[in-house]
């Protein structure tokens, strides 16, 4: 909740207790050194002893309530039939509105069961932006992921609300030249996670919806990010603002033919979620669902992970756990901001984004600025972040480098885990790397995959700068 103090000053007060702690540690400068140069400046490759804070992901590293750890106690064990499985049907009903629910081991089970019974070779889907393993399940299926952004989405310093809208002339331009057969579906993304968790209005969703039912595509959603999406809606769009969260919620789902989700996010679980009302999808995801996940009644998931999930679903439609990342994302852009860093707005989901482009101008995309970024937070924080941006995108079939369209390095908040002392720590290191940022030069691959190659892939600094930075960091700040 946000409260005003008597100073005029807002703060997101979190309205939860902390009753289970974790501790965490921050290792001396010179550990942070050897750390990063063994997972190959690559935050993918830390280990979490090594770690003050882990910005990573919001994904599966949330806090679960008190609620749903009691429920994982109940949980069914049974490969099939499992009760487990109906209280989830039921809260799927319930919350998103559909008869028919799949769970699957995450987000990314859901995708590549949609490209199997969907996709074909030279099919083309249309998104309003595309996520890594989204991409990599309809390319591998041999389809196209066309994006059809709007003309705001990649102006990191624009106030526009609704950075995650699909350009609607885009697609009817798409569909008039290729026809709509081509277009096996369209996939519209709530909080667009790789343009910043940037949200759709429900306008645009209703005239996406308008098209696909004209021409006869099946429209998805990937609600992996749905109840920010929905706050968001909630506060910046015309008519919303006496809506619940649960009200928007229901109304983007009933505009959606097939819904999936990754439960890591949302719902605070290690899972994923297909869910439809119509048959005759719900029956040709089912068949293949013990193929590559297992059973309908748990999906790749344990039990005790269904139970969570059927709680988390209720929950994440409660304000103050749909806006508990929102509010704190919204505080730490506002420091960023306040410091002069460079920083994605308006401020969205999921996380703070800085722009790599800007806060590194001198390093050229092919030496990967969002990465040495994220390597550099690293070296003078402890903080772990994520590269979004070329070294996110996989190289095209001639091994060309596919330039990234943003340069982003996220710092993720998982869900009601970090506190506002911890954001005021980070802002103040970041801070201190701006003003050191001609320091920092590019990376380059030593070792690359061919797929998903910011996973597992390693690199190492050009000139030295690392031994560079952390010399004026310990002169001027000290080993930690
Ligand atoms: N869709 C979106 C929008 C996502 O953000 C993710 C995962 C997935 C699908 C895949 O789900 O991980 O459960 O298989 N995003 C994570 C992240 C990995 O760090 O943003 P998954």
């Amino acid at each position: 909740m946000i409260i005003k103090l008597s100073n005029d000053k807002e703060i997101p007060v979190e309205m939860h207790k902390v009753r289970i702690v974790q501790k965490t540690q921050l290792v001396p400068l010179e550990e942070r050194l050897r750390a990063l140069e063994e997972a190959g400046y690559n935050t993918f490759m830390l280990k979490t002893k090594d770690i003050f804070l882990d910005m990573l992901t919001d994904s599966g590293t949330n806090a679960m309530s008190d609620n749903q750890l009691a429920a994982m106690m109940q949980s069914d064990d049974a490969y099939a039939g499992s009760a487990s499985f109906y209280k989830l049907s039921q809260a799927v009903e319930e919350v998103l509105g559909y008869k028919y629910c799949l769970p699957t081991h995450q987000g990314r089970g859901a995708e590549h069961l949609i490209a199997k019974v969907l996709v074909k070779p030279n099919s083309l889907i249309a998104t309003n932006y595309h996520f890594t393993t989204t991409k990599a399940h309809f390319e591998l299926a041999g389809g196209k992921v066309l994006e059809f952004y709007t003309d705001e989405a990649l102006l990191t310093r624009s106030e526009f609300p609704f950075k995650g809208n699909l350009n609607i002339e885009k697609l009817e331009r798409t569909i008039k030249e290729y026809g709509s057969a081509r277009l096996p579906l369209v996939r519209m993304e709530a909080s667009t996670n790789l343009l910043g968790g940037q949200p759709f209005s429900m306008t645009n969703l209703k005239e996406v919806r308008r098209i696909c039912t004209k021409h006869n595509i099946p429209l998805v959603v990937d609600g992996s990010l749905i109840s920010e999406n929905a706050y968001l809606i909630r506060e910046r769009e015309h008519g919303y603002a006496q809506k619940s969260i649960a009200e928007i919620v229901r109304e983007i789902c009933s505009l959606a033919d097939i819904y999936y989700m990754s439960g890591r996010k949302n719902t605070s679980v290690r899972g994923g979620l297909l869910a439809t009302n119509s048959e005759s999808y719900f029956l040709a995801l089912r068949d293949w669902l013990p193929v590559y996940e297992g059973f309908l009644t748990y999906g790749g998931m344990s039990t005790k992970e269904v139970e969570a999930m059927a709680v988390g679903m209720r929950e994440m439609v409660d304000p103050e756990v749909a806006g508990s990342a929102v509010e704190q994302v919204k505080y730490f852009v506002k420091l960023l901001g306040d410091a002069k860093i460079p920083v994605v707005t308006p401020p969205g989901a999921l996380a703070a984004h800085l722009d790599a482009k800007l806060f590194l101008p001198h390093i050229p995309q092919n030496e990967y600025p969002a990465g040495v970024l994220a390597a550099a937070v690293y070296l003078v924080s402890g903080v772990r972040s994520m590269e979004r941006g070329t070294i996110s995108m996989d190289r095209d079939a001639a091994g060309r480098e596919a330039l990234s369209d943003l340069e982003l390095t996220r710092l993720a908040v998982p869900r009601r885990v970090y506190t506002i002392s911890h954001l005021e720590f980070v802002v103040d290191r970041i801070k201190w790397l701006y003003d050191k940022r001609n320091l920092v030069k590019g990376l380059r691959f030593i070792s690359e995959p061919k797929v998903l190659r910011f996973f597992f892939g390693r690199l190492e600094p050009l000139e030295n700068w690392e031994t560079k930075l952390a010399g004026a960091f310990k002169k001027e700040i000290g080993a930690y």
